[in-house]
């Protein structure tokens, strides 16, 4: 079946402060040296290939004392216009949120809602055309899905992550077709109820591979019709292109470091 791309409007950061200078995630070993003008070189391929792909990409100013700025999905999240801010689980990232509220004040977002419980934006929080699917267990807290409930006026259904390597949803799984609450996810980083819940939900998801999984191949944006997806989640490939949909392959190995890829790095800016 022909797939139908939408052109999209992401927010990213570029990782010219990245380093990892302390460990949040089990992937951050702060004895591992980073490349930083490889990072810095990964990250211009993704950008230019949301270009290539007609998307608009608007940039976050880095700042020196915020070396995970790079990982723009965690400042916010965005649903019909309306600004969901984030609150950081570990105080090395607090000031990210707010460097994401005064970019959304300085770019005409009015509807805008400074959160009270803790949410790691779009790190927690996937929108299909239904739901907004939210994950707890190591980030995000469970009251944050209320709270976001309330403000987007859409059922928040809450997923419970397991798996310390899957800290954040968007690692265990990713929204394919926005238009059609069609999703892939990695089950094992579910609990048994969440598990349940999604294959409730989503009877038709593609379900991946652990080994897939481990290279972090759910992290991954989709416009409806190309995937764009770490390139070492090999095989996710041809799933999708069953499916109808065009893989495009990036290398992110140095944001690997941090514990994120190409999702991590892209914020979606949803217009109303
Ligand atoms: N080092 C960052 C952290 O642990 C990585 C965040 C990755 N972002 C994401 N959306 N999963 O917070």
């Amino acid at each position: 079946m022909p797939r139908d791309a939408r052109s999209r409007r992401y927010l990213m950061c570029p990782p010219t402060h990245f380093e990892v200078t302390y460990s949040i995630n089990p992937w951050m070993d702060p004895g591992k040296p980073v490349d930083l003008p490889l990072a810095m070189a990964q990250w211009e391929d993704l950008r230019d290939r949301y270009l290539a792909l007609g998307h608009t990409v608007e940039l976050l100013d880095p700042r020196p004392d915020l070396p995970d700025m790079v990982y723009a999905a965690n400042g916010a999240c965005v649903v019909d216009g309306r600004v969901l801010g984030a609150r950081f689980a570990h105080r090395e990232r607090e000031a990210e949120a707010e460097a994401h509220l005064e970019w959304f004040r300085a770019h005409g977002f009015t509807e805008i809602h400074e959160p009270l419980h803790i949410n790691e934006g779009e790190g927690d929080f996937a929108v299909t055309s239904t739901y907004v699917l939210a994950g707890q267990g190591f980030r995000s807290s469970p009251l944050s899905h209320g709270e976001a409930q309330e403000f987007f006026g859409r059922p928040v259904i809450g997923l419970e992550l397991v798996d310390p390597r899957y800290y954040h949803l968007d690692t265990a799984l990713s929204v394919l077709d926005d238009d059609r609450d069609e999703i892939m996810y990695y089950p094992g980083a579910f609990s048994p109820g969440s598990r349940a819940v999604l294959a409730r939900l989503f009877p038709d998801a593609l379900l991946t591979s652990e080994e897939d999984a481990a290279r972090l191949g759910l992290n991954a944006v989709s416009d409806g019709r190309h995937v764009v997806l770490p390139q070492a989640a090999t095989g996710l490939f041809e799933p999708l292109r069953e499916r109808g949909f065009e893989p495009v392959g990036v290398d992110l190995g140095e944001l690997l470091k941090g514990g994120g890829s190409v999702k991590c790095c892209t914020q979606e800016l949803r217009a109303a």
